[in-house]
């Protein structure tokens, strides 16, 4: 891939970079061809020579694959960190079960090309010139280089050389895993299928799968089935990420119902275009998960000489539950992947006028709504679709980059200048890879969208999706982007993309390599959003795609925050916002408070209900203030303050799910704990009371037993016995009764660590 991604694990914090050396001082050699000694935070990564065993040490977890007798690279475990001593007998295939399925289909690889008689899922196929399909790889090499691993292969015949490359986080054991392809050939030849990786599971029968899926407005579902023989294949074939799967995975045991204690296995893509991640039991109950390119209707031609270079695929190991294999994810996200890891900005609170004023956007109407947002303590204001073109409604303008002069007949700059006046910074919507058949932009340059020549063009929401591989959209977008960007003062992008793909022809490149939009398309979103943040470094990005149909590790390299739905409904909030925890963290993730009733569900909820909704991920305004009385605005404004007090905690802690909105449960409760550990948030939601059930008592978790923490409402709904301070251990233990009776209650309440706790806790 020619994108140099930004933020990679080499960009360590000072405190990680100094434990990475000091493990590197602690060096020894006992019979390995390099080892470095071992500590439960650092990344330490081993070859014993005799044994032909690779064993990577980082945090809590070990990983270890050795090289076979067939010159395979063998999957040999995955899972809580070892003792240091440990030793491992040779990987060695396993025998032919049956004639109908031999060792090549039953032993675990970690990276397998199609060829032999290979019946499970290949990490790569390859079609040479001549016709020939078949591709074994063998071991050839390896370099160590301190948390980096490379594995060389080769085929036993052809010059097609495969580096399977493996980075280890040093602070939660995430492997990071990729392959380079090399055509060293005389010809081209075409990839027809090709993954990251394969990540194998210890062998077990009690396996559970959960994954994520969704629709417009109706993202981030949890699902969960049991593992079977046969395969699940969680994919997108749109061109983009897509909310129908997200592509993530976790495993854990069958019947687990803690979310915090036993082990799982957890990984996510990054890619933001077609994927495919395939859960498949074997015929030997073996389970493992391959995950890449989607190879549907997928081609690349590798010219003589060339490389190709496979997407990432994170993966990870947790003991303490789906909820520590969320945390883990979070904190990697925070540490090591956004653009600005390890110390991304907290996110500001932001208001948006979409809904408020859709279209309907000009320069009055905006100042008036700047100028009532400020007294709430926002920090950001954000124009939303309608500033450009001919835009007055989803019809026309998309492409048309050029601010309405009806709408700003003096530009942005006078808006501009009273956003800042009133101490909040400005953003603006695009949609850079769109274009409406009625603009200017379509009307010169037809051929500039996705096509197949002769053939109808599938209209989606009016619009058309630009070809982002061609060089000269890709010029032209990030053309418009550097000028606007140049112009005006804007601190933050909202980039949506409301359709995913049809059509996805590219008449003009030859016929070979029409298939290479769904690679160059994806490299060039990436490279325009690395060569924007480089030039314009203070400029913050949101992925928005009507929602959250483009929230993958791929566009959060280069991405600070996430539309994770266009719905809005606080109440439907609750469970979009718990599924999207899952996987990435509520430091990404962006949440409004909309008018009531919703335009969703015609549901009515309190502006308090509202709020404590969306402050439970990163707080933004999207209602429409010239209808808010001055109650509303006194209550947004103190909720406002109190997000400013917690949100570092929101952002940045460790989540436990409590109680989890899923399965229709009646109850909601989350709880952070922020990283030095001295103040908890938790929020509790009621969808309704029954029969004069008391809400259920909330039991923390997170908190140092021996510490005393101050207990304080956000609104006052705490049982009135409730003591003023206690131990850690009173309210791990002994818990919390909050007063939520009548239909979409919700409260929420702190503990400030405040000293030890007296002796005897
Ligand atoms: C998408 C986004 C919305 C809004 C509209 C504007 O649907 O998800 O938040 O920006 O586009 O057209």
């Amino acid at each position: 891939m020619n994108v140099k991604h930004q933020a990679s694990f080499a960009s360590l914090s000072g405190s990680r970079r100094i434990s990475w050396l000091c493990a590197l001082a602690l060096l020894v050699f006992t019979g390995f061809h390099a080892v470095a000694a071992m500590a439960q935070t650092g990344a330490t990564i081993r070859y014993d020579a005799t044994t032909r065993i690779f064993r990577i040490d980082a945090a809590n977890t070990s990983y270890v694959l050795g090289i076979n007798e067939n010159q395979q690279v063998q999957s040999l475990y995955w899972g809580k960190r070892l003792g240091a001593d440990d030793t491992f007998p040779a990987a060695k295939a396993m025998p032919e079960a049956a004639s109908f399925d031999l060792p090549i289909t039953t032993t675990p690889h970690e990276f397998i090309g199609w060829g032999g008689g290979l019946f499970v899922e290949p990490d790569l196929k390859i079609t040479f010139p001549d016709g020939n399909r078949d591709l074994v790889l063998k071991y050839v090499s390896h370099r160590i280089d301190g948390n980096k691993l490379d594995i060389v292969m080769k085929d036993i015949s052809r010059e097609v050389y495969v580096t399977l490359q493996y980075q280890a986080d040093p602070e939660t054991g995430i492997l990071r895993r990729s392959a380079d392809i090399e055509n060293r050939t005389d010809s081209p030849f075409t990839i027809e299928q090709v993954a990251a990786a394969t990540w194998n599971l210890p062998r077990g029968t009690d396996y559970r799968l959960r994954y994520l899926t969704g629709r417009w407005a109706g993202e981030w579902n949890v699902q969960k089935q049991d593992i079977h023989p046969g395969k699940t294949v969680l994919e997108s074939r749109r061109g983009t990420t897509g909310a129908q799967n997200n592509p993530w995975f976790a495993i854990d045991h069958v019947g687990n119902n803690d979310q915090d204690s036993g082990p799982v296995w957890f990984g996510a893509l990054g890619w933001s275009g077609s994927w495919q991640i395939s859960v498949e039991q074997d015929q030997l109950q073996q389970v493992r998960v391959t995950g890449g390119l989607n190879a549907f209707d997928f081609g690349y031609r590798l010219q003589k000489g060339e490389h190709f270079q496979t997407p990432y695929f994170y993966g990870g190991y947790s003991a303490h539950g789906i909820g520590g294999a969320s945390r883990l994810m979070h904190r990697f996200e925070i540490d090591s992947l956004l653009p600005h890891a390890p110390t991304p900005k907290l996110r500001p609170v932001l208001y948006n006028s979409w809904e408020a004023t859709e279209f309907r956007v000009d320069e009055a109407g905006q100042m008036a709504l700047a100028e009532k947002a400020a007294t709430l303590g926002v920090e950001r204001f954000v124009m939303d679709d309608g500033w450009f073109g001919q835009r007055k409604d989803d019809h026309a303008g998309l492409g048309d980059w050029y601010v309405n002069p009806q709408k700003f007949p003096h530009g942005l700059k006078p808006l501009i200048d009273k956003v800042h006046s009133l101490g909040m910074d400005f953003g603006l919507w695009v949609e850079p890879e769109m274009v409406n058949p009625d603009s200017d932009l379509y009307r010169k340059h037809p051929d500039w969208v996705l096509n197949f020549s002769g053939r109808p063009r599938t209209e989606g929401r009016n619009q058309l999706v630009l070809n982002l591989a061609r060089p000269d959209v890709r010029a032209y977008v990030y053309g418009f982007l550097d000028k606007l960007l140049t112009e005006n003062d804007i601190a933050f992008l909202k980039w949506d993309y409301n359709r995913n793909w049809s059509e996805p022809g590219w008449p003009a490149v030859a016929p070979e390599d029409q298939k290479k939009v769904y690679v160059d398309f994806i490299r060039n979103l990436y490279s325009i959003l690395a060569e924007l943040r480089a030039k314009h470094p203070n400029v913050e990005i949101e992925s928005c795609s009507g929602g959250g149909s483009r929230v993958d590790l791929g566009i959060l390299q280069y991405t600070d925050e996430v539309w994770p739905s266009d719905n809005t409904d606080a109440y439907d909030r609750l469970l979009i916002q718990n599924g999207f925890t899952y996987a990435y963290t509520p430091g990404v993730m962006m949440a409004w408070v909309t008018d009531s009733p919703t335009w969703v569900n015609q549901r009515t909820l309190s502006l308090e209900y509202r709020f404590l909704s969306s402050m439970q991920g990163s707080l933004g305004i999207g209602a429409n203030l010239n209808k808010w009385t001055p109650e509303d605005f006194a209550t947004a404004k103190k909720m406002v303050a109190q997000y400013k007090s917690i949100r570092e905690t929101v952002q940045r802690g460790s989540l436990y799910r409590l109680i989890t909105p899923e399965d229709n449960s009646e109850q909601s409760v989350t709880e952070s704990v922020s990283r030095d550990g001295k103040q908890a948030v938790t929020f509790a939601f009621l969808h309704s009371s029954r029969e004069l059930y008391p809400y259920p008592r909330i039991y923390l978790r997170g908190l140092d037993a021996k510490a005393n923490y101050r207990i304080s409402a956000l609104d006052g709904k705490l049982a009135k016995d409730t003591p003023d301070s206690a131990s850690g251990a009173y309210w791990m233990n002994h818990g919390v009764d909050v007063e939520l009776r009548g239909d979409f209650q919700a409260a929420a309440f702190t503990l400030e660590q405040a000293g030890a706790a007296k002796a005897g806790n």
